[in-house]
């Protein structure tokens, strides 16, 4: 883990409401995984005081060194309001990488990514990473949910990548007019997956767990609970396990991603 003063390289919009920023952090990003994350803030301000947590979307690489890391945020609140106006060459301060990232096995040979909105952020790291290990996604989908047409990101990047993906929206204006989740139930009726890798909303997790229990279908989950450090210390991100003893669980530290048994959502 590293705290780096780092420039932005871009930052462009990619939606609405929602921005894709390269950053120039190269040193001890080497080793990161898809579903790590980073805390971001402002340089020379005093308020907002905290850092803001995001997965990390890419890590892009050139001779085998590490170039760039990218975000991809949506604007809902004060920080990512004044991370939307900032400019390439503009500093930044980020920690990270930070907390434990998704696992895959050889044996996955049928994989299903949910990504709910901004939730699609880490599920590209995840492919880009499992295509380096040449994985086989010939069998695999992509499920992208949101509640409009405006919220459906990353589609055509989750195609170039080799999975075949279906689309829902809340209003109908894009792909199928529901849930992701019945898009997944209809898909495991077809066939089972071996493993569901998740990131999106509470609700949407909580469905998508239901499922992955009823079926017994391994499933693997990035929560974004509220942080405040990002690294163990202030007990922010506390979420309750879902086995015999319930015991509490750093999201930053343990987390964010889980395997959906073990925690209670
Ligand atoms: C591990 C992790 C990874 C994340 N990755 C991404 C990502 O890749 N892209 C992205 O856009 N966002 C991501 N988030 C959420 C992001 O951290 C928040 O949207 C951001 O902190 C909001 O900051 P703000 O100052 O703009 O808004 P604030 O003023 O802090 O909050 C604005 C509103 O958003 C709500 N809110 C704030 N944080 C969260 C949260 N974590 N979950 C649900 N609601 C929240 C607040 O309750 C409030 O209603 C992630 C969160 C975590 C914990
Ligand atoms: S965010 Fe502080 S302990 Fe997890």
């Amino acid at each position: 883990m590293t705290n780096t003063n780092a420039s932005v390289l871009w930052n462009r919009a990619v939606s609405k409401t929602c921005f894709n920023m390269g950053i120039g952090c190269v040193n001890g990003y080497q080793a990161s995984l898809p579903g790590q994350f980073v805390m971001v803030g402002l340089k020379e301000r005093f308020s907002p005081l905290l850092r803001r947590p995001f997965s990390i979307h890419r890590l892009n690489m050139k001779d085998g060194k590490v170039q760039s890391i990218e975000i991809l945020y949506k604007v809902v609140g004060e920080s990512t309001r004044l991370f939307s106006a900032l400019k390439a060459g503009d500093d930044i301060s980020v920690l990270g990488p930070l907390g434990k990232g998704f696992s895959w096995q050889q044996s996955f040979k049928r994989i299903f990514m949910a990504g709910g909105g901004i939730g699609i952020a880490p599920l590209l790291f995840l492919l880009d990473t499992l295509k380096q290990k040449n994985a086989d996604l010939t069998d695999s989908l992509g499920f992208i949910g949101g509640r409009s047409a405006d919220d459906i990101l990353c589609a055509a990047d989750m195609g170039d990548l080799g999975l075949s993906v279906r689309i829902s929206t809340d209003d109908g204006t894009s792909g199928h007019h529901g849930l992701i989740t019945e898009l997944m139930e209809a898909a495991i009726s077809e066939k089972k997956p071996d493993v569901i890798y998740a990131c999106g909303p509470h609700p949407m997790l909580k469905a998508v767990s239901a499922i992955a229990d009823a079926h017994r279908i391994a499933c693997q989950i990035s929560i974004e609970t509220m942080m405040a450090c990002g690294m163990g210390a202030c007990l922010a991100c506390a979420v309750q396990g879902r086995k015999d003893d319930a015991t509490y669980r750093h999201a930053c530290l343990d987390g964010p991603v889980f395997h959906s048994e073990d925690i209670r959502l």
